[in-house]
């Protein structure tokens, strides 16, 4: 093969929440039909893809630290091209600040735009240099399907944007308001990765709760979970993330039904006060939530549930705090994601007074971090001597000698057997359990089903 025919590679990071992850696999997708071969290696690189994340300070550091990082191997290899797309770049105004600070950046592009992408891509490569972020969506069909066959597990979009604006929350300003996709848009995506192998679907929406309140017709996130339950040949639907106060009855009798609908809810509670919820905006109160969790827990027996919680809220007293660590230590959820408020520029609650020193916020977060894993082990350790159906996802990282999969309510086991039952759902006994981890031995002889 000559130079000129070498094959071109890119690597796709991506930062953040699984919307990022599918608008990832987007870019991907582009790339590789304007012929480049996705890639791990960074150094072999033709072009790099980094999709960014703003939601918290943290993680805008982390990324312009590997922004950063790249502009070493610009310098090995000329011919290189970064893009740098998503939540960070589309932030108001943030495009002028990040383009001074990284100029050895080729593409710059919103979360509005990704679609665009083999435009761009074609631009840059043209003409050099190439920057563009809309204020808003320009059209209403914004999905670009995964051609990529074979794959077990697929992120699906029902929806774009969020309507709620949280005080803390930057997404609705990134991503704008909400956009329900038409049902048949997503039941004929879903059938697609079906055909190609796909046993398991996450749909997603900042909150999928509300899904179809902007549609035509009367149809709500129940009816779509039910039309997807009936996709042949789809073992297990997984969705996230629901909002509270968008929670209804209906849904939740429709997951309890659902055949291969997982029980597990990822229930974002953010905070045990309600003052701190009010000024959150989070539209519910502390006991509104656990009449939510108890009727689920009623109808749904064993289900698993995780949420997300915010330490440091600005005005957030001991009181307070402690009203957080009660409702973890009451509901017994099997993971949590634990954060320290983080100020993001253009949100109310960055102006709010009594901003919460860095210490205490520190302090907070590692005590909720105790009492969650103690709530970790006992979930996981309550599940040691049971058998669970698990999807074999693969070799686990940890230890490429052991399989890994998850249970239906997505709880991550580790267990002795043969690659060829990646791909496949089989009963695991568990023997022994962390707070992250369940440890199994797969009854192979108990096979559900085969691709
Ligand atoms: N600071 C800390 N955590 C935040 N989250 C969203 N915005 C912020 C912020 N400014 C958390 C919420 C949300 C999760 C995806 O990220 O808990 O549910
Ligand atoms: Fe942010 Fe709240 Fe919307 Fe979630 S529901 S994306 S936390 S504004």
């Amino acid at each position: 093969m000559s130079i000129a025919e070498k094959e071109k590679k890119v690597v796709t990071l991506a930062f953040g929440c699984q919307m990022s992850e599918r608008d990832a696999d987007t870019l991907t997708e582009i790339s590789s039909q304007q012929g480049y071969t996705p890639s791990q290696d960074l150094a072999e690189a033709d072009l790099i893809i980094i999709n960014t994340c703003c939601v918290r300070e943290s993680a805008e550091n982390k990324i312009l630290g590997k922004i950063g990082e790249l502009k070493r191997l610009k310098e090995h290899n000329p011919n290189l091209k970064i893009a740098v797309s998503g939540c960070m770049v589309q932030q108001p105004g943030a495009l002028e600040r990040l383009r001074k600070r990284a100029p050895h950046v080729d593409i710059w592009a919103g979360t509005h735009n990704i679609h665009e992408f083999k435009r761009l891509l074609e631009e840059a490569e043209q003409k050099g240099k190439v920057a563009e972020v809309w204020d808003k969506p320009k059209e209403t069909h914004e999905s670009v399907p995964l051609a990529e066959k074979g794959k077990l597990k697929a992120f699906v979009n029902i929806s774009y944007g969020c309507d709620n604006f949280c005080t803390y929350c930057i997404v609705p300003h990134v991503r704008g308001r909400e956009r329900s996709r038409e049902p048949e848009e997503i039941i004929n995506e879903i059938k697609e990765l079906v055909k190609s192998g796909c046993r398991e679907v996450t749909l997603l929406g900042q909150n999928v709760n509300s899904y179809g309140q902007d549609l035509e017709r009367t149809y709500d996130f129940a009816d779509l979970l039910q039309a997807v339950d009936e996709i042949e040949g789809l073992w297990r639907i997984r969705f996230t993330t629901s909002h509270p106060k968008d929670l209804s009855d209906k849904l939740i009798e429709t997951i309890a039904k659902g055949e291969h609908i997982c029980e597990h809810i990822h229930l974002p509670f953010q905070a045990g006060s309600n003052e701190i919820l009010r000024r959150m905006n989070r539209k519910y109160t502390r006991e509104y939530y656990l009449s939510r969790i108890a009727r689920i827990q009623e109808l749904i027996p064993g289900v698993s549930l995780t949420t997300d919680i915010i330490v440091g809220f600005p005005g957030e007293t001991e009181e307070d705090f402690e009203q957080t660590l009660e409702l973890v230590r009451q509901v017994r959820y099997s993971q949590a994601f634990t954060f320290m408020y983080s100020k993001r520029s253009g949100t109310p609650a960055a102006q709010m007074p009594d901003q919460i020193p860095l210490d205490i916020k520190k302090h907070r977060l590692q005590r909720l971090i105790e009492v969650q894993n103690s709530q970790s082990l006992a979930w996981r350790q309550a599940m040691v001597g049971k058998t669970y159906e698990i999807l074999v996802e693969g070799p686990s990282k940890a230890n490429p000698n052991r399989l890994t999969g998850r249970t239906r309510g997505n709880e991550l086991v580790v267990f002795p057997g043969e690659d060829s039952l990646i791909g496949h759902l089989v009963q695991v006994k568990i023997e022994d359990a962390n707070s992250y981890t369940l440890f199994g031995t797969c009854e192979e002889d108990k096979f559900l089903k085969e691709c």
